[in-house]
């Protein structure tokens, strides 16, 4: 069952009901992760960081409170590094905010860096507890800096995952209607999920309607960006009092999202060898209940082959039409992706030809080393393009 994956049933990957304080005793913590936006922009988070208590982790408890201080700890860390940009990062992370990061992340499973678990996953509230969940209803618990935006990003994130719930019930569906040869139970199933593919991707719609992309490229995206391929922290990063050796993390990346993990294994999708090598690092990013879902789905029976042994019309159009609601999805990115990166990367570059002109101008004071690279350190659109293209290569029928 989904259960033991810590997979819900009704939230799927989401973390339900996330806590929304931590114990008193880690209130230096919350104080400074809430009031990151204010801190970076007046250049004061280092140093408040700095003058933070090293604080014990013994107190942390649940599951719920691990998540919340792993989120807290992440965001302050993206602040601390990034705060001065790309030009003036730092090489050591302070013993008081990495000791304790690095020790809530072990018992967690996650790396030291803010993830899609930590920002979309964990990072929710409902204004109205008794009203759906909608943007409307929802908040984010802790912000970067970048205004409504920010808050756009996240919810908009998370408004994904949430769609995608609906599919991951009908997982075990599948799994099972294959060992029992049942093709009308998978039929349903797949059915069901193309749906759900579809319910994804128009909410991800919602990211053009709230989300800026002057602030998402010129503000934002320089906090979700990591200390691995990233030429500006070759070295990756120390965490004081951890060990002496740097460590490099990964940013933020969609790849972290364990949905299309599993959609991919089920469909039999098979990536190409630098992709592939990508998305299988990006498990590491992931709850490890969540990864040992998406590795317990590859290793069932191939459904592909199952549907191509039935020859059933019906059946094979399912298989089909799923595959295209993913290649859509898919397509559909790549598309956000050129409106809120690759658009203003050019804009940015122009800007610099004519350097008088680029004063006060948002996307300019964006960092240029991520003007072909998503922020988990992809060569973003070959990466993107390439993943589509090995999905269409599932289709039964050419489309
Ligand atoms: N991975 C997304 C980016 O590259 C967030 O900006």
């Amino acid at each position: 069952s989904l259960d033991s994956y810590y997979v819900s049933e009704e939230l799927g990957f989401v973390l339900p009901d996330p806590l929304e304080n931590l114990p008193p005793y880690y209130q230096p913590w919350v104080e400074i992760a809430l009031r990151v936006p204010e801190l970076v922009h007046s250049h004061d988070l280092r140093s408040h960081v700095n003058k933070m208590p090293l604080l014990s982790t013994d107190f942390l408890q649940s599951h719920r409170e691990l998540r919340l201080a792993h989120l807290v700890l992440g965001m302050v860390t993206m602040g601390y590094v990034w705060q001065e940009g790309e030009n003036d990062t730092v090489e050591m992370l302070p013993r008081n905010l990495a000791v304790p990061y690095w020790e809530v992340s072990l018992r967690l499973g996650l790396p030291s860096i803010l993830t899609h678990a930590d920002a979309a996953l964990a990072n929710w509230r409902k204004k109205d507890p008794e009203g759906p969940h909608k943007n409307s209803n929802l908040e984010v618990l802790v912000r970067l800096p970048g205004g409504d935006s920010v808050k756009g990003f996240f919810l908009v994130t998370l408004l994904v995952e949430l769609a995608g719930v609906s599919a991951i019930r009908s997982i075990p569906t599948v799994i099972n209607g294959v060992r029992c040869s049942d093709s009308e139970a998978v039929t349903k199933a797949l059915e069901n999920i193309g749906q759900s593919i579809q319910d994804m991707n128009d909410a991800l719609k919602l990211m053009h309607v709230y989300v800026d992309p002057s602030v998402f490229y010129g503000v934002m995206r320089i906090f979700l960006s990591g200390w691995k391929d990233n030429p500006c922290m070759p070295k990756g990063l120390v965490y004081e009092g951890v060990q002496t050796e740097p460590v490099k993390f990964s940013g933020g990346s969609a790849a972290q999202s364990s949905l299309l993990h599993c959609f991919d294994e089920l469909l039999g999708v098979k990536h190409e060898e630098k992709s592939r090598a990508f998305l299988t690092r990006m498990r590491n990013y992931m709850p490890p209940a969540h990864r040992k879902l998406i590795e317990d789905i590859s290793l069932q029976p191939s459904l592909r082959g199952f549907v191509q042994q039935q020859a059933n019309q019906g059946l094979s159009k399912a298989f089909d039409d799923c595959v295209s609601k993913l290649l859509a999805l898919r397509s559909y990115h790549i598309n956000v992706v050129s409106r809120f990166i690759t658009v203003p990367a050019a804009k940015a570059r122009q800007l610099r030809k004519n350097s008088h002109e680029s004063e006060g101008e948002m996307v300019s004071r964006a960092p240029t080393s991520l003007e072909e690279r998503g922020t988990g350190g992809s060569g973003i659109m070959t990466f993107l393009k390439t993943v589509r293209d090995k999905t269409k290569d599932v289709l039964l029928h050419e489309a």
